[in-house]
């Protein structure tokens, strides 16, 4: 299936071998989003740059995935004793980062919401088969009650995403309180997910090609982790 997203440069087409329906919500294809793209999968960008501009992409799609939460009313005098008819979160809110790369996002969503809880999942990909190995989860004992967004920049398999939501749903969490936030995705892993957890929430600031036959992202960013933490071979 084809969707276009409208960008102010030009039509931009993005293939995607699985229905892109309300569960996927992929950032406006703006010009200036496109501007920080180019910054970040610039094989030489050095890191500080790095940091700086995928923390702002990231703070846009935490900003994104917020809005999918449930609100409710409340009211508030203004200054000028009036009343406003607010909103405020309906449900506690829980970020969970999948370490390591997950960690990026954990302060852009502090910054927007200091009150928010943290848990933290320790998922890596076999360097070989790519497949998730489970290390270690700390979740707040009362997450089940919570509003989560589960955060990793990357969604290329979908098998890290998939171990992932086990370990929430394992703690209760219902399927419906979960908004997954990756920074990229690829067609095959927004399908993987979707295969098993087919209302799963997915907000994503770009939909690639397709996955090489290393499992990285095409066109891509190579790998996040390494780049953000600077990890990374120097070059
Ligand atoms: C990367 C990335 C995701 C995972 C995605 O993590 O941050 O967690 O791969 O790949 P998948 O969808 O095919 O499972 P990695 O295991 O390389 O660890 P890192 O966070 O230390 O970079
Ligand atoms: N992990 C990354 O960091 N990049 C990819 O393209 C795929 C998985």
């Amino acid at each position: 299936m084809t969707i276009t997203a409208t960008q102010a440069a030009g039509p931009l087409n993005v293939t995607v071998n699985e229905t892109v329906n309300e569960t996927v919500h992929l950032l406006p294809q703006t010009r200036q989003l496109r501007a920080l793209h180019t910054v970040i999968r610039d094989r030489h960008a050095d890191l500080g740059r790095f940091v700086t501009t995928s923390g702002r992409i990231i703070r846009q799609l935490i900003e994104t995935a917020l809005d999918l939460l449930p609100y409710e009313p409340v009211d508030v005098q203004t200054p000028v004793g009036e009343t406003y008819h607010g909103l405020r979160p309906a449900k506690p809110i829980c970020g969970v980062p999948v370490v390591r790369a997950g960690e990026s996002m954990e302060h852009e969503l502090r910054a927007v919401s200091p009150g928010v809880r943290i848990g933290k999942i320790l998922i890596q990909r076999d360097k070989v088969t790519k497949l998730p190995r489970l290390y270690y989860s700390a979740l707040p004992a009362d997450i089940d009650r919570h509003s989560v967004l589960l955060l990793d920049p990357m969604l290329a398999t979908g098998g890290t995403a998939l171990a992932a939501v086990e370990v929430l749903l394992d703690h209760g969490v219902a399927e419906d309180d979960i908004v997954f936030v990756a920074l990229l995705s690829a067609p095959e892993g927004i399908a993987a997910v979707h295969a098993r957890h087919p209302n799963l929430r997915i907000v994503t600031s770009a939909i690639e090609e397709r996955l090489n036959e290393n499992a990285y992202m095409i066109p891509g960013i190579g790998d996040f982790g390494d780049r953000y933490f600077g990890t990374d071979v120097p070059r």
